[in-house]
């Protein structure tokens, strides 16, 4: 069976940055989940049309910014004068898009830890997953707890574990497949982060039988993060940090 894995990670995860109270994957939504006592987030990195790497969500940025069109048809200085706030509301209005190593420098100021969510644009995904292993060996060279890094992109986790082996990871799929043990084990992964709807009390135990952590997003309701965690679920993504406090695994 397998060896115990390395998991310093808190139960309670701040998605996006910082949920919904704040514009999701900006420095403002990061500063508010420290703010809220969150000791770790998550966030989307892709690349900019000029190989920047970026936090942001979607393949556009139609969705959460004054501007439209695919990311990886932008230069990053085109992207760096959208606004990401106004949509969210007026406070956060002229908050820009963030380079990855903005976060990691915050994250790392503030001995925060983090889960970079590799988000690839279409057609990109090998090349997102070495650029991300790449900027982590830089930023976190000195220290600091070790990102968990996750992806949806098989693709893009190969490519991540070929450049950097030693930092955790965790596939990111909806449902738990039949066959989750020969692709974590494909994968080098340490965890699978699953969808919370189709999550149960079964599919936790089978997943630890087999040595792996679970991750559930993205839990919104008060008794179904309770559920999860009591379920011993090991980790929730939440964009409620008010409701959903970063304390409710603690107690
Ligand atoms: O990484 C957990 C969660 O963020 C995955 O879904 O679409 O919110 O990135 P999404
Ligand atoms: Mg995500």
């Amino acid at each position: 069976s397998k060896s115990p894995v390395s998991w310093p990670y808190p139960a309670v995860i701040a998605h996006r940055g910082g949920g919904r109270i704040a514009p999701e994957n900006t420095l403002a939504g990061l500063r508010c989940g420290y703010d809220h006592g969150f000791l770790m987030s998550e966030f989307d990195v892709k690349l900019s049309g000029d190989n920047v790497l970026v936090v942001l969500h979607d393949d556009t940025v139609d969705r959460t910014s004054d501007g439209s069109g695919a990311a990886a048809g932008m230069t990053f200085t085109e992207l760096a004068q959208l606004d990401m706030g106004g949509w969210h509301s007026a406070w956060y209005a002229g908050e820009s898009l963030p380079t990855f190593s903005q976060f990691a420098r915050f994250i790392l100021e503030n001995g925060l830890l983090c889960n970079i969510e590799i988000k690839p644009c279409p057609g990109r995904e090998a090349q997102t997953g070495a650029a991300v292993a790449q900027a982590v060996k830089q930023l976190w060279a000195k220290g600091g707890v070790a990102p968990l890094v996750s992806s949806f992109s098989q693709e893009a986790l190969a490519a991540f574990a070929q450049q950097a082996p030693d930092v955790p990871r965790a596939f990111l799929i909806d449902s738990l497949p039949e066959d989750f043990e020969a692709i974590l084990v494909s994968l080098g992964c340490q965890a699978i982060n699953l969808n919370q709807k189709y999550l149960d009390e079964s599919s936790i135990a089978r997943i630890h039988a087999a040595g792996y952590k679970v991750c559930a997003y993205t839990v919104n309701d008060y008794r179904r993060a309770r559920q999860l965690l009591g379920w011993g679920c090991d980790a929730i993504f939440t964009d409620e940090l008010i409701r959903i406090p970063a304390d409710l695994g603690v107690y």
